[in-house]
Parts: C-alpha cells; sequence; structure tokens
C-alpha cells in the first residue's frame, strides 16, 4: 500500500449549490428562479422533478452542518439563491433569505467547518430574466450590486467568495443547447451572455476589494481535455476548437484581456469585443482559480456547424452513470494546463465527483465503491499536479449529499451521503467514510 501525503493545511472540503438541496422554493419572501419556472414548465426535466422540496436544506441546514463536522470536513462550498435575497433581483432585500445564509454561516463557524460561497449558481431571479438575463449587458450591474449586498451582509464572516459557477455550462446549456433555464436556443444569446457573466464577475471581484480587502475570490470554471474522437484531422482540429471554445474563452479574458484568437476565428462577428473599460474589469486581478472537473470530451467535427460537438455514445473507457468517461489523468492535465497558461496564484478543486446507480443494502449501508475509487484515482492525480507544482490548496467533492441534478431531475446522486427524498433521511455512504478519512489523516491511500 502506497501512502500519499497532501502538504499541510490542505482544505477538505464538500459542495453544493442552492437550488440543488434547498427546496423552500417560496418560502418566506423567496422570488421565483429561472429554475423554478422551468421546472414547472413541464417536460423539461427527468421524471418531471423540480426543484421544490430537494433535500429540503432550508429547514435541515443545522443537521446538514452536524453531518459535515461529524465527517471531519474543514470547507462547504455553498452556493446563495440570488432571488431568494432579492426577490425582483434588484432592489427589495428579502430579510428572511439574508437570515437564512447568515445563520448557516455562523453554523459552519460554530462547526470549525470554512464557508466558501458561490454568488451565483445558475439560479437567476426571474424577473431579471424577464428583463433580457444574462444576455442582456445591464445583468452585470445587477449582479454586482448583488454580490455587494451579501459581501456587506455576510463579508465578516466569510473569507473564500466564488463569484460565477461554470459560465461555460450557463452559456452553451441555458442559451445555446436550451436543456438548462432559461432554455434558449441561440449562439449569439450565448456569446452575449459569456461577455456579460465576464464583466459582472470583474465587477464584483471590484466590489468586494473594496469592501473587504483580505477576502480571497475567485471563480469556478469547467475545465475538460478536448479528445479528438477519431485521427481524422477534421476531428483533431475540432478539439483545438473545442478547447478554445470552451475551456480559453473564459480565462483567457481574465487573464489575458481578450477571447482566445481562434474563437474569433471560428465564430468571427459573432463574439463581443470588450471595451477598454470592459477590459481592465474583467482582469481585475482573482486570488484563487476554481477548477471543476468530472470527465474528458470526445470531440468531432460537424460540417454543419462551426461549433464542435461532442461525439455522445463515443466512450471507449469505462463511464459513471451519467455517461460520462472516468479519466482520472484529465484532472492532473487541466490543473497543469491552467497552470501553464494563466500562473493562478492559487488553485483549488471547487468540483469533482461521480454519479453511479448504487442502491442501498438492506442494512441501509450504501456500498458505492465505484465511487471510492473513483474519488481516490482523482486524488491521487491532484496530488501529481500537486508534485508538478500546481498550487492547489483544497478540494471539494461534489457533492456533499444526492441532489436535484438539473435536467437529469433527481435520476442522479453525486452525493458522498445518501439522500431518501421520501423521508429526507441522509445515510453517509461507503465513499463518505472513506472520504472522512482522507480528511482528517490528510492522506491517501491506494491498493
Ligand atoms: C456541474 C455543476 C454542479 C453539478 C455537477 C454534476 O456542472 O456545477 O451543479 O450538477 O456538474
Amino acid at each position: 500500500m502506497t501512502r500519499l501525503t497532501l502538504p499541510p493545511g490542505f482544505l477538505w472540503g464538500a459542495a453544493t449549490a442552492a437550488y440543488q438541496i434547498e427546496g423552500a422554493w417560496e418560502e418566506e419572501g423567496k422570488g421565483p428562479s429561472i429554475w423554478d419556472e422551468f421546472t414547472h414548465t413541464g417536460g423539461k426535466i427527468s421524471d418531471g422533478d423540480t426543484g421544490d422540496v430537494a433535500c429540503d436544506h432550508y429547514h435541515r441546514y443545522r443537521e446538514d452542518v452536524a453531518l459535515m463536522k461529524s465527517l471531519g470536513l474543514q470547507a462547504y462550498r455553498f452556493s446563495i439563491s440570488w432571488p431568494r435575497v432579492l426577490p425582483e433581483g434588484k432592489g427589495r432585500v428579502n430579510e428572511a433569505g439574508v437570515d437564512f445564509y447568515s445563520r448557516l454561516v455562523d453554523e459552519l463557524l460554530r462547526a470549525g467547518i470554512t464557508p466558501a460561497v458561490t454568488l451565483y449558481h445558475w439560479d437567476l431571479p426571474a424577473a431579471l430574466d424577464r428583463l433580457g438575463g444574462w444576455p442582456a449587458p445591464e445583468m452585470a450591474e445587477y449582479f454586482a450590486d448583488y454580490a455587494e449586498l451579501v459581501f456587506r451582509r455576510l463579508g465578516d464572516r466569510v473569507g473564500l467568495w466564488i463569484t460565477i459557477n461554470e459560465p461555460q455550462v450557463i452559456c452553451s446549456h441555458g442559451y445555446v443547447r436550451g436543456d438548462h433555464a432559461p432554455g434558449h436556443q441561440s449562439l449569439a444569446e450565448g456569446l452575449r451572455a459569456g461577455h456579460t457573466l465576464l464583466v459582472g464577475h470583474g465587477m464584483a471581484v471590484q466590489r468586494l476589494r473594496g469592501l473587504r480587502p483580505g477576502a480571497k475570490v475567485g471563480l469556478a470554471v469547467d475545465l475538460n481535455p478536448m479528445v479528438a474522437a477519431s485521427e481524422s484531422e477534421a476531428d483533431q482540429a475540432a478539439a483545438r476548437r473545442g478547447h478554445a471554445l470552451a475551456n480559453e474563452r473564459f480565462l483567457d479574458p481574465i487573464y489575458r484581456g481578450d477571447y482566445p484568437p481562434l474563437m474569433r476565428d471560428v465564430l468571427g462577428r459573432l463574439v463581443p469585443e470588450f471595451t477598454e473599460d470592459q477590459r481592465q474589469v474583467v482582469q481585475e486581478p482573482i486570488d484563487f482559480l476554481g477548477i471543476n472537473h468530472y470527465s474528458r470530451w470526445l470531440v468531432q467535427h460537424d460540417a454543419e456547424q462551426p461549433r464542435p460537438q461532442v461525439a455522445e455514445g463515443a466512450a471507449s473507457l469505462p463511464v459513471t452513470a451519467m455517461g460520462w468517461e472516468i479519466y482520472p489523468p484529465g484532472l492532473r492535465q487541466m490543473l497543469c494546463w491552467a497552470r501553464e497558461r494563466y500562473s493562478p496564484r492559487v488553485v483549488y478543486v471547487t468540483e469533482n465527483g461521480a454519479a453511479f446507480d448504487e442502491e442501498p443494502e438492506e442494512s441501509g449501508r450504501v456500498e458505492d465503491g465505484n465511487r471510492r475509487a473513483y474519488l481516490r484515482d482523482y486524488l491521487v492525480e491532484a496530488h501529481g499536479a500537486i508534485a508538478a507544482g500546481v498550487p492547489l490548496r483544497g478540494y471539494f467533492v461534489w457533492s456533499l449529499l444526492d441532489n436535484f441534478e438539473w435536467a437529469w431531475g433527481f435520476s442522479k446522486r453525486f452525493g458522498i451521503v445518501r439522500v431518501d427524498y421520501e423521508t429526507q433521511q441522509r445515510t453517509v455512504k461507503q465513499s463518505g467514510e472513506w472520504y472522512a478519512r482522507v480528511a482528517r489523516t490528510n492522506a491517501l491511500e491506494t491498493e
């Protein structure tokens, strides 16, 4: 057996997002989000699931914090529901909503757990969608105002901030493919949305700098190795384009001041231009880079359209219940690539994990050896990235709890803790026990 030790102070955490766990979708003054509307308009989500109740975390947050404490977790990444604190997205504050997050933060601190707060994990206030949503440039200002409100109310107790979660997914799924809220299908809108997200991110970073100079702020991007689905030159070129359009698209503007040249070559005048002001705002230095990572993408050329396509069903490696290939070296590759290209000061893995179709045994135990193996193998690669010089300071497993997996509803389970949605009972899975040991010992044991 080999024992791999992580650097002292390495932060072991778990991640969730508001819409996926909170429930209480219209309680105590919360306004509707685009996800409330999307799930309530039939036919969009597997089995017609909604996040109306989800894991009922809004009412059970104390129990959930106690659970994290019992697992020895040192950090918890959660998101704030924008319409819970600003029901119309701007203007009137819902004090009950702010109070919920304030109590959650206090509870975490009492348990010795560092809160890492994501400001935007996809639940845009529906009222702002009616004003044009992310494709509308004004959203950047509204986002910065919302961020400032949260910084003012929680900033005395929260040291780690993530502005936006996975801007690439927001654009491609929400505005181009339309399988996520708000369900639009327009490449031009997707590109405009991405632009506003970048400006909003930069403005929020600036507001925080002004208010809380000591706070640490970054964003979480999803990075995936792009692998050509075949040897053909057309597919190889598609993989290179995919890399620019997905991996470099948001980080190039933040760290280098403009979209990657290949993106302009492929999409031409659809790609927005940065004004000089915007360029500066977007480049406001961040303290850390959050990387979400699950799999690699097999990419193929599609003569019909310039955007490279993910080759569905072409997997050649074992897959998770999402159909995502299990390819642990991809994590090290993307961490090392990000370090090479952008030299981030600090890096966190802000999400990594796997869905599997496990069922509890009669005793109630969940023997999810496949998830444990996935986490172990990916963590070995994270360890390798540190050895290669990546300033990786922490890891957040996705997810603490089984939860509402967007278009897949409750059919996909990512938790290290099982949730019985009938009774809301939480059961730590075998992978959760394993992860708790890793967190406590700061070491990985590999067979
Ligand atoms: C990521 C999302 C997260 C979760 C995982 C499986 O893209 O950020 O909310 O759904 O995928």
